[in-house]
């Protein structure tokens, strides 16, 4: 798996690894991606991921164009179903999830990032849905997730437009959540990762995915949905604790059950 640098630690760095085509995401990586999300999924030492593109000019510069261009109009369909797949995978794993976008996030990159949980980006990012400027639309949720975080006016313009925005804009737009200076980039990550990796594993497993519930359900199933997630974080040994060790004025032991 060349095309994917995965450094296994409680803080794991995945990084995107094409840094001559930008890190675009072609179908074997995306079929590489999918079954490294699935043994994270499963593995418990892994307690915060962070998710960084190789080399200093891209995060990831979007889908593969090459590989695009070639496929016929049915692949090009089960192309956005991996590419979709993918994007769930990373939404869906138990862990936070924080994108450390060094350079381009556009397209697949851009969705990419906001299938992550937090965003951290360098100056040197740039975002933006290029997709229209090749005759297509965002294909890994864009057209989904973009107005979910920062409002149908802006989303429009950016699919719309294809135009880019920094890293300036985008923090102003609340599409990232710090910018910091490249070289403060990774030690970022990794401070915010650490912040959450000293919190019980099963609230914030119930915190994302009562978080997610607000994206995929009505108001009045997500709201249910979290009682129920509270129900789940309230019957854990970290819930007995927590509360116990506040009213004993000490810091809490966390298990992570
Ligand atoms: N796919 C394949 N290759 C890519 C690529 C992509 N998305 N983006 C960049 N590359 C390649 C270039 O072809 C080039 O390769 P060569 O050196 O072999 O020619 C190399 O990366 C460097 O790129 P540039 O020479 O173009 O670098 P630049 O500094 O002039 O421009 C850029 C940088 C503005 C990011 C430009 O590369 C660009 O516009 N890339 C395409 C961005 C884009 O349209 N992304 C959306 C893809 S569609 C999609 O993502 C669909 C979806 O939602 C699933």
């Amino acid at each position: 798996m060349e095309d994917l640098i995965f450094e296994k630690a409680e803080i794991a760095l995945l990084t995107i690894n094409r840094p001559k085509a930008l890190n675009a995401l072609n179908p074997p990586l995306l079929n590489n991606l999918a079954g490294l999300l699935l043994s994270i999924r499963h593995d418990h030492a892994v307690r915060v991921l962070i998710v960084t593109g190789a080399g200093d000019r891209a995060f990831v510069a979007g889908a593969d164009i090459a590989a695009m261009s070639e496929m016929t109009s049915v692949e090009g369909l089960e192309f956005s179903n991996l590419c979709h797949r993918v994007m769930a995978a990373f939404e869906d794993l138990p862990i936070p999830v924080i994108a450390a976008v060094n350079g381009f996030a556009l397209g697949g990159g851009l969705e990419l990032a906001m299938a992550c949980d937090l965003v951290i980006a360098s100056d040197k990012a740039r975002f933006g849905q290029p997709e229209i400027n090749l005759a297509l639309i965002p294909g890994a949720g864009g057209t989904q997730r973009l107005p979910h975080r920062i409002g149908q006016v802006r989303a429009r313009e950016l699919i719309m437009t294809g135009d880019m925005i920094d890293a300036k804009t985008a923090l102003e737009w609340g599409l990232i959540n710090k910018l910091v200076g490249a070289e403060q980039l990774l030690p970022e990550a990794r401070n915010l990762a650490a912040k959450l990796a000293a919190k019980s594993g099963v609230a914030l497993r119930q915190a994302k995915a009562a978080l997610r519930a607000s994206f995929t359900m009505e108001e009045d199933a997500g709201l249910r949905f979290e009682q129920s997630a509270f129900g789940l974080a309230f019957a854990s040994a970290d819930r007995i604790e927590g509360t116990k060790a506040f009213v004993e004025k000490r810091d809490p032991k966390w298990q992570h059950r």
